[in-house]
């Protein structure tokens, strides 16, 4: 029997170099795609995989992601007077129960396997997700639900995994498989941001993970890796050597929002997603082409 998938770490500490100035003032994951900010689509999507506790890892200057999940009187009262009862209920939409959040600092961005680790605590002895705020799932099924789904057939750790656009292996961490076994199968290793021409497959680690909790046991002493950073990946592989891992390659589209094509790709692929917007913005898109 496995324990419940119950609570999500979402890092959002990264300096959104890629995606300067404008992740200056505003935190990278709060930039709209389309209406709502990023992590708006993440906290959906983790919602639909019934997750219940949501453990934000933020850095300096991202106060703006707790106030965005909480109430705001003002705007909301003056919403109801005026009757603009459509945009309230898209505002509360993504309202926050009391004591869902927890918000923890990483201090300074060591990488994302550190910035995992500082969330130990809140997690506690239990299996949990992260997702990486910045990579959006399009997909008929939530990714996250499909990987609750994985979890609940073969337990242990699964890594949601898609195929890598052609010659971008290198910007990822990339999974090792002995064969495949449809869509979810046992890995033998993984490694992050390969050489070009080394990578053990096709296949790129696309941001949502349910993990055991004896990977902060590996982060506490893992090593810097890739870029001078302590990566989740390195601690994954090390902790595979005690547990099993899945690739799932999940039926979806993964959108990059970390730099500014892959931002505006997706702001593109979700605009014509929305029904009551598809048409114009591909009658738009058009006329500027
Ligand atoms: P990225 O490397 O894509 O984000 O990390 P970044 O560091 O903000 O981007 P650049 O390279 O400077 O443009 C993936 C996710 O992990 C978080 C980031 O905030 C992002 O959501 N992260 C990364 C941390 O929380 N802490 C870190 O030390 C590194």
């Amino acid at each position: 029997m496995t324990k419940r998938v119950r609570k999500a770490v979402l890092p959002v500490a990264g300096l959104g170099t890629r995606v300067l100035p404008g992740a200056k003032t505003t935190p990278k994951n709060l930039l709209n795609v389309v209406d709502r900010p990023i992590l708006s689509y993440v906290v959906e999507e983790a919602r639909a995989a019934g997750i219940e506790h949501f453990v934000f890892v933020t850095g300096r200057g991202q106060g703006a992601i707790e106030d965005y999940f909480d109430a705001n009187p003002e705007i909301e009262n003056a919403l109801e007077a005026k009757g603009k009862l459509d945009i309230l209920a898209e505002v509360r939409r993504d309202l926050m129960q009391p004591g869902q959040m927890s918000f923890v600092r990483q201090m300074a961005p060591l990488g994302l396997g550190h910035a995992v680790w500082c969330a130990r605590d809140v997690i506690g002895d239990e299996p949990f997700a992260v997702m990486l705020p910045d990579m959006l799932m399009a997909a008929d099924t939530p990714a996250l639900a499909q990987a609750v789904a994985a979890y609940e057939q073969v337990g242990g750790n699964i890594i949601v995994v898609e195929p890598v656009p052609e010659g971008e292996a290198h910007k990822y961490g990339i999974v090792a498989l002995n064969g495949r076994d449809g869509r979810l199968t046992r890995m033998t290793g993984m490694v992050e941001k390969p050489a070009p021409g080394t990578e053990p497959s096709n296949l790129f680690i696309s941001g949502r993970y349910i993990l055991q909790p004896e990977i902060f046991g590996t982060l506490e002493t893992q090593a810097r890796g890739a870029g001078g950073e302590i990566q989740l990946t390195d601690a994954m592989a090390s902790l595979m050597e005690r547990q099993a891992f899945h690739a799932l390659e999940y039926e979806g589209t993964t959108y990059d929002c970390g730099d500014k094509l892959g931002l505006l790709r997706a702001n593109v692929a979700f605009a014509l997603r929305r029904p009551e917007l598809a048409d114009d913005a591909r009658a738009a898109i058009r006329a500027l082409l």
